[in-house]
């Protein structure tokens, strides 16, 4: 039987996962890189109601979001195609409930959760609809999934990425970001009420998220408080109309459509 692009793709993920897995540690490892993550899951977590409870991390890698949903949401499910990724979060989330398995093929009953979260792992797949489908389904009536995905308004940061994605064998080449309009209608298509959509990340973005690519500022003196400005300075961009466009993500939170199937 010839394996479908999905199943071939999901092969390719995991071998790619499994020589990542120590890079993640290590990016989560800085003062400075973790104030950047920091950030960046307060933006996630701003979407989530006080009432949602169940929570799961779709895609959560090394787990080091998954702790913070722990400990905010006792119980929380961590799920990922890649084992070697979560033998890592066995040790940012002792006793954490994990899950090895393939977001295009969820093994949840319907309705298991209030909350889905997806940092980064929606562009790593490829039939975009399903994973979001399931989503859906794994959601209850007034569940919410809050995503967050690389960006590609900017045709500057698209030819970037794709350039960084070609030269380097960290990445794969199949994984594309998305347009702001583009993830909000693939959302509307797989069933979801976009709640709202932004824009996130800039220097912070660049100079604290990937330290095991970009390493600059782990040699300066007081790189904290640097990272502290520049995620100032982010928030204020992603304000500003013209300069929004100079973020490298988008986030969105949704709901199931009432009625949706
Ligand atoms: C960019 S990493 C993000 C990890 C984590 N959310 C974080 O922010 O550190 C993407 C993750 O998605 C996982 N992934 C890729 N394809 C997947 C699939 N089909 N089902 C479940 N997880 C998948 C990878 O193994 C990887 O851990």
């Amino acid at each position: 039987m010839i394996p479908t692009v999905s199943a071939q793709n999901a092969q390719a993920q995991i071998e790619l996962h499994r020589a990542l897995a120590p890079r993640y540690a290590y990016r989560y490892s800085l003062p400075f890189s973790r104030m950047f993550q920091d950030d960046w899951h307060a933006e996630m977590l701003s979407y989530l109601p006080q009432e949602a409870r169940r929570v799961l991390d779709l895609g959560c890698g090394t787990g080091f979001f998954l702790a913070e949903l722990e400990r905010l949401r006792p119980g929380a499910v961590g799920l990922d195609i890649s084992h070697a990724m979560l033998r890592v979060s066995e040790q940012y989330v002792p006793g954490a409930r994990l899950v090895t398995a393939d977001a295009e093929r969820l093994p949840f009953r319907e309705q298991s959760f209030d909350g889905i979260f997806c940092k980064g792992s929606l562009h790593h797949t490829r039939d975009h609809l399903k994973f979001l489908i399931n989503c859906r389904k794994a959601l209850s009536a007034r569940g919410v999934l809050i995503m967050s995905e690389p960006c590609n308004d900017n045709p500057l940061i698209r030819f970037a990425r794709w350039a960084m994605y070609t030269v380097s064998p960290h990445f794969d080449t199949g994984d594309k970001g998305f347009t702001k309009a583009g993830i909000t209608d693939l959302c509307v298509r797989a069933g979801f009420e976009v709640i709202e959509c932004r824009r996130y990340g800039g220097l912070g973005y660049v100079f604290g998220g990937f330290p095991d690519h970009l390493g600059l500022l782990k040699y300066i003196p007081g790189n904290v408080a640097i990272m502290r400005l520049m995620l100032r300075f982010d928030r204020w961009m992603v304000r500003i109309p013209l300069l929004r466009m100079l973020a490298f993500q988008v986030s969105i939170a949704c709901r199931p459509q009432a009625g949706a199937s």
